[in-house]
């Protein structure tokens, strides 16, 4: 059948559901989590009163209360109102940044706008737009999206931030996903030079050269997006398998450990910008172990998603537990700010020390 608008439109819901459906009911982490070669140095004298530690930071210019951002997940479907509804309560009550998933699902079709603009109800220190680097790119009958299109995506949420998507592993082993990549750095550089843009990897990771090239295409910030936690190539292998589809299912199963791990994503990208570490982030400690290592915040998607489909309060009591843990690590640390956990030393061993060594 043509890939016709109508198509587009009823294949992006539906798979934004089985998305969320699989995330939250099977096992889609990779099989490393890599936060784990990350050790913080104790002090036996903190000398600062635990009381005293402070979490608040300045991110792209806006306060917020701890260096955590909820990562873009969701959106385009009924039920993603009320996930995204949740995300942005907890949100406003630790006010702390948020992101909401791919806006393509609301750009083709008006109607699904409420379940992305719920956010701009709430106080929200930062909120995140989103829009897929394919969907800047002409694939088959499909149009390119451009800057009207981006605007619309940030005016949609009252953004102050849009967050461009990269998902080349996702798309390549998803049967209908998009692989033309050719000219993706031009049309983010484009886009770049209108709106705040952070480019956004979404568990592959970000290396050296590429972080290089993010900057000098304008890019406001980096989120690294690696590999350790949400495996979107074992998500695309159970909906592989739920279709009966052997091919589809083989290929998202031999890729799922593919990508550049977070904390090796995070030093290889200290080109200068705001880095966000997003990928395997479970708790304050890796959190913490993120900051040390250069991020200026930890970015959460998998470890939020079964609460957000709950309600807001399973969203802020996981939210309020991962500060606490952030705290304690920088008590433990000498660290009563976040800025002096980044002059902090860390250990890396393991799997992460040999990527280090290439
Ligand atoms: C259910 C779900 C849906 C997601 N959808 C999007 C999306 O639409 N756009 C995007 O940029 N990232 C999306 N992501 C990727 C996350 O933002 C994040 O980069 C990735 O899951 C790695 O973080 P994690 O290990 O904490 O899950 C999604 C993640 C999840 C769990």
């Amino acid at each position: 059948m043509p890939d016709s608008v109508d198509t587009v439109k009823g294949t992006t819901e539906r798979r934004k559901g089985e998305h969320v459906d699989i995330v939250i009911n099977e096992d889609v982490k990779s099989r490393i989590n890599y936060w784990d070669d990350i050790s913080l140095v104790h002090s036996a004298l903190p000398e600062v009163d635990f009381d005293d530690i402070s979490t608040e930071v300045r991110f792209l210019g806006r306060k917020i209360a701890a260096p955590l951002i909820i990562s873009g997940m969701t959106g385009g479907f009924e039920k993603a109102h009320d996930i995204n509804k949740n995300l942005a309560e907890a949100a406003s009550e630790l006010q702390i940044p948020m992101g909401v998933g791919s806006q393509r699902a609301a750009l083709e079709n008006s109607e699904l706008e409420y379940t992305y603009s719920i956010v701009a109800d709430y106080d929200i220190p930062l909120r995140i737009a989103n829009i897929g680097a394919p969907q800047l790119i002409k694939q088959g009958e499909k149009r390119a999206y451009g800057i009207e299109d981006a605007k619309a995506a940030m005016e949609m949420i009252d953004a102050h931030l849009l967050a461009i998507h990269l998902n080349c592993l996702q798309e390549v082993v998803q049967p209908e996903g998009d692989r033309r990549a050719t000219g993706t750095l031009r049309a983010i550089q484009s886009i770049s030079r209108a709106l705040p843009v952070m480019a956004k990897e979404t568990g592959a990771g970000i290396g050296a050269s590429v972080a290089s090239k993010l900057k000098d295409a304008g890019v406001r910030a980096i989120d690294v997006g690696g590999l350790g936690g949400t495996s979107w190539s074992a998500v695309e292998a159970y909906r592989a398998e739920r279709k009966g589809d052997g091919v589809g299912q083989r290929l998202g199963e031999t890729y799922r450990n593919w990508g550049i791990p977070t904390p090796v994503s995070i030093i290889q990208s200290r080109v200068g910008l705001p880095l966000v570490a997003t990928g395997g982030i479970r708790t304050g400690l890796d959190t913490a172990r993120a900051l040390c290592l250069g991020a200026s915040a930890a970015g959460i998607a998998g470890a939020l998603i079964k609460q957000a489909s709950e309600s807001k309060q399973a969203v802020l009591a996981e939210l309020r537990n991962i500060i606490e843990e952030l705290r304690v690590a920088m008590f433990l640390t000498a660290s009563p700010t976040v800025q002096r956990l980044g002059r902090r030393e860390c250990i890396i061993t393991g799997p992460t020390k040999e990527w280090l060594n290439l």
